[in-house]
Parts: structure tokens; sequence; C-alpha cells
């Protein structure tokens, strides 16, 4: 989930501590929600909707990084904008959990597949599942030198596209299906949330092609 151009292989003690301690809260939160709920299906359900929405956090970070970096440029954007791949990263790290819940709700299940896990999560959830995988890994400087930079480029842009994708059926479907006595702030803010990022995003893009064009009008 990074676009800058080539950069130095050493570990960055910044990107390190961001990574580290977004997967300590994510763990931390899930492992709270698990030990007070008894380790039961209950409390394995909350701490896999927790868990979605603290990944959900990370990934927002990392999808407005650069188009805030553009329409709003500071010292604070440009800080996320050169922390955009630790946010990315732990976002993958955060999904991990997600997914160490759904296995878990599976063992408390067994032999039966759990209730809440839909035809939709295979669908949606397992191709999401892997492209976040394949950016994951591929944001290790090391591993994206040896991928041509367009191909690399494809990856995290349709990737990023794509988890926006499934944040926003599964939250509207949620939202239609299930029960809750706070809509507001379980469903329709991270909904309301995703809609402005996409329309930073789209915003930022008019303004870049704006600023190429009138710099090709300049020089000729
Ligand atoms: C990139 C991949 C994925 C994303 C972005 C994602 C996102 C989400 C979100 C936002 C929720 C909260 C929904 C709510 O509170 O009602 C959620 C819950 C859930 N997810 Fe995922 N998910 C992904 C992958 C998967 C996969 C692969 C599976 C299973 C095969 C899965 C199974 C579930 C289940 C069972 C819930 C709880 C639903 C409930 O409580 O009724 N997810 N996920």
């Amino acid at each position: 989930m990074d676009t800058a151009p080539a950069r130095s292989a050493r570990v960055d003690r910044g990107e390190l501590a961001i990574v580290v301690g977004a997967a300590l809260v994510s763990f931390g939160v899930a492992a709270t929600i698990l030990a007070t709920g008894d380790f039961g299906r209950e409390a394995t359900r909350l701490a896999l909707r927790t868990t979605a929405r603290l990944s959900f956090v990370y990934f927002m970070l990392a999808f407005l990084a650069t188009p805030l970096g553009r329409l709003r440029p500071g010292p604070a954007s440009r800080w996320l904008v050169r922390r955009r791949r630790a946010f990315g990263v732990a976002f993958g790290a955060s999904m991990t959990i997600h997914v160490g819940c759904i296995l878990r709700l599976y063992a408390l299940y067994a032999p039966d597949r759990p209730p809440m896990v839909t035809n939709a999560d295979f669908l949606i959830g397992i191709p999401g599942l892997t492209l976040v995988g394949l950016m994951t890994i591929t944001s290790a400087i090391a591993i994206r030198r040896r991928i041509p930079p367009n191909a690399w480029k494809r990856l995290h842009t349709t990737g990023l596209y794509a988890v926006w994708s499934i944040f926003f059926l599964c939250l509207v479907d949620s939202v239609s299906r299930k029960e809750t006595d706070h809509p507001i702030t379980a469903y329709y803010a991270f909904i309301a949330v995703l809609l402005t990022a996409m329309g930073l995003r789209v915003t930022a893009r008019i303004s870049q092609q704006r600023s190429r064009e009138s710099e090709a009008i300049a020089r000729h």
C-alpha cells in the first residue's frame, strides 16, 4: 500500500512501532473480549466484529494518506504519507486476528459451519484476504524490488479498491440484516467514513489530472 519511489531496505523504527503497536492493540482487544466472555461463541463473534473495526481504522489511514497529502498538504498529511506503508501492513496484521477469530468460531461450532459465516463471506472474503496477504508481503522493500513497478502498482491499487468494496458490502449487508441497538456507531458511521474517503480519493485524482493538464499547457 505504498507508492513512494524506491526506499532503503532498512527497517524504519517509526514504521515498526506502528505495525507492532497496531497488532498489539488488535490482539489485546480481541484477547480481552474473549477472556471476559469465557472464550465462548458470543465473545468470539464480538471479537471478530471488533477486530474488523480496528482493521478498518488502519486501512482507512493507508487509504486516505495520498489524497490528504494532495488536498491538504502540511506536516500531518506528510507524516501520514510517509507512514502509509506501515498502516497498510498494520491492517494486514490486524486482519490475521480477524482470521484467527473465524477459525476459533469453526472450532466452537465443529463439525458444523458457524451460522454467522455466510456464502458471501467466502465468495468475497477469501479473495479479499488473498489480496490483503499479497499486498502485505509485497510491501516489504526487499520483495517489492523484485516486482516490476507497474505490476506492483496494479496489485496495490486493485487491492485498495477491492478491500474498500468488501468493507462497504459487509457493512451495508449487516445493517440490513442484523439487529443492533446502536446502528449509527456500529454501521452508519463506518459507511459514512467509507463514502467520504472515496469522495476524497476521487477529488484528489481529479485535482492531480487538472494540474498535469495545466503543466502540459504551460510547457507548449
Ligand atoms: C478482506 C477481507 C475481509 C473484510 C474486509 C471483512 C470485514 C468484515 C467486517 C466489516 C465485519 C463486521 C460486520 C458486522 O459487524 O456485522 C466482519 C465480520 C465478520 N466477518 Fe469478515 N471480513 C473479511 C474476510 C472474512 C472472511 C474470509 C470470512 C469467512 C470466511 C469472514 C467472516 C466474518 C464473520 C463470520 C463476521 C461476523 C458476522 C456476524 O457477527 O454476524 N470475514 N468482517
